[in-house]
């Protein structure tokens, strides 16, 4: 059964292309995930449309109010649907996380604008996850990075192989060093070892090469 992601934003047409290419656009057409882009200002019982307001206390800014987003959302949620606001204080995003979205059925991306959410938004979401330690001016990419993410780990959408020995995985190494023809580029060569033909070499080889890189790179993810 193929998954569905409906993706909540004020700003629909920031999506044309992004899943109109290359696997994304495969997996749409094979049917293994299907994406909607909902305007969460269809919903609003305001007669100018209005999605935001100012803040209570004052500040900067426009927040996103109540009312348009629990509407919208309780319009679609059934009890198979996971709600993920994406926000900037959320829990950081990894790969773990992405695998366990890709085994939903129903996720809905709730994309924030201008100052953020109502705070009170937060009690209808299941989950709030960030893209990382920097703010951007909307929702919108941090749900493009997870459908992207996600999408690509259903089943039959890449080969299993390949994503088992991406960054990040079971056992949190980062990928080891790949090369492709020619031999010899620029005087820069391809390791030997890779030519041998010798698989179980190889193997340990390229673990060896992946504990090397996380140990430089990201000591972090071997604790
Ligand atoms: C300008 S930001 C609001 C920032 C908010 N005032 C704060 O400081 O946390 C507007 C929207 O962009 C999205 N956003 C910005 N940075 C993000 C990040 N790192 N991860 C996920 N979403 C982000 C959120 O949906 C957020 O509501």
């Amino acid at each position: 059964m193929s998954m569905k992601i409906d993706i909540l934003t004020l700003f629909p047409e920031m999506f044309q292309g992004v899943f109109e290419e290359s696997i994304i656009k495969r997996a749409i057409d094979e049917g293994k995930v299907q994406i909607s882009l909902i305007n969460f200002r269809d919903y609003t019982d305001d007669p100018h449309h209005k999605v935001d307001d100012t803040p209570y206390g004052g500040g900067a800014g426009m927040v996103l109010m109540c009312q348009p987003i629990f509407d919208c959302i309780e319009s679609i949620r059934t009890p198979e649907s996971v709600v993920v606001m994406l926000t900037p204080d959320g829990v950081p995003y990894q790969q773990r996380m992405a695998y366990y979205l890709s085994e939903k059925k129903h996720i809905i991306l709730l994309c924030g604008r201008y100052e953020g959410f109502d705070e009170r938004i937060r009690s209808i979401c299941d989950y709030e996850i960030s893209i990382g330690d920097y703010v951007l001016t909307g929702g919108e990419v941090p749900a493009m990075v997870l459908v992207d993410s996600i999408t690509r780990l259903l089943p039959g959408v890449i080969n299993e192989r390949s994503h088992i020995e991406d960054s990040f995985n079971e056992n949190y190494l980062l990928d080891y060093p790949t090369y492709t023809k020619p031999r010899v580029f620029r005087g820069m060569e391809v390791p030997e070892i890779l030519i041998s033909g010798d698989h179980q070499k190889i193997d340990e080889y390229r673990y060896q090469e992946s504990l090397k890189r996380t140990k430089e790179r990201r000591p972090d993810l071997l604790k």
